[in-house]
């Protein structure tokens, strides 16, 4: 696997991949990759297509007082675990490269990242979009695959891809679990012993209001009973535990068609978020 830092040696990288005519597969991260990622590398090498993931910890999405300086960074290992999965290129820039002296540029995509995390998190979004609509045009994949755990994410890069009419497919990835069900993120590193047993609250408080939803009990009480869950276990603030439309992320109240039910709150200092799908009957 090659380690590139600039964008000359990626491109003709790139360029050496795409002349067998294969598919090159974009699988975009931040590092401090678990088993979640690696799931997304083996998804991108079906049918022996090219591989490049990149590694970036974007500072245009985390907020001022968000964890961007703690987040995990851990290359050499990430690049071991790649090499292993069987990636073509780590495509790792420094912030320099991503964003020059003299950078001015902001891609933002209004409505559907504006509730949930992008209320919560303002700005968010605004740099998620511009770091993946940057690294698409770096790399210049056919593809690009993202995990569904950031499903709010995953709406708002469908609806850039959609409207700039960018040349790459989008592939969503189902969320990778523990075996006791918390989602798997980067973000669990920070989690003490004690906060990953109360963590389970969350996937287990999304589960118990599907189950309500789709035995016809009301969308706003099931809401509220989660809620209860989550500050029973500790979980403070509780950012968001919301049922939107599966496409729109529109706020829903009556379960009268394909919706996903998302959360977002707080253990300690450790923000976690899960999502899961709630079927009308
Ligand atoms: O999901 C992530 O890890 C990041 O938001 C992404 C898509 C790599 C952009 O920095």
């Amino acid at each position: 696997m090659q380690i590139l830092r600039d964008l000359p040696a990626l491109r003709s990288a790139v360029d050496a991949l795409k002349s067998d005519g294969k598919p090159v597969v974009l699988v975009p991260t931040m590092g401090a990759l678990h088993d979640g990622h690696l799931a997304l590398v083996e998804e991108a090498r079906r049918g022996g297509r090219h591989v490049v993931v990149s590694i970036f910890v974007n500072p245009r999405q985390f907020g001022p007082n968000e964890d961007l300086d703690a987040y995990p960074r851990r290359e050499a290992k990430d690049a071991q675990l790649l090499t292993a999965a069987g990636a073509d290129i780590l495509w790792a820039p420094t912030v320099e490269v991503m964003y020059p002296a003299g950078y001015a540029t902001n891609i933002s995509v209004s409505g559907i990242s504006e509730g949930l995390d992008g209320a919560a998190r303002p700005g968010h979004f605004d740099g998620v979009a511009t770091v993946v609509t940057k690294l698409f045009n770096q790399v210049r994949p056919d593809v690009a695959i993202f995990g569904e755990k950031d499903y709010q994410q995953l709406a708002v890069i469908r609806r850039f891809v959609s409207d700039l009419d960018l040349p790459v497919e989008i592939v969503g990835m189902p969320t990778q679990r523990a075996e006791d069900g918390l989602a798997l993120s980067s973000r669990n590193a920070y989690l003490s012993e004690e906060e990953r047993k109360a963590a389970l609250a969350l996937p287990r408080a999304l589960a118990q209001a599907k189950r309500q939803m789709e035995k016809g009990e009301p969308v706003d009480g099931a809401l509220s009973k989660a809620v209860a869950t989550l500050a029973g276990a500790g979980f403070d603030p509780i950012d968001y535990v919301t049922l939107c439309d599966a496409v729109t992320l529109a706020p829903m109240h009556v379960l009268d068609r394909p919706a996903q039910l998302l959360g977002a709150a707080k253990l300690g200092t450790t923000r976690l978020i899960d999502n899961i799908a709630v079927d009308p009957a």
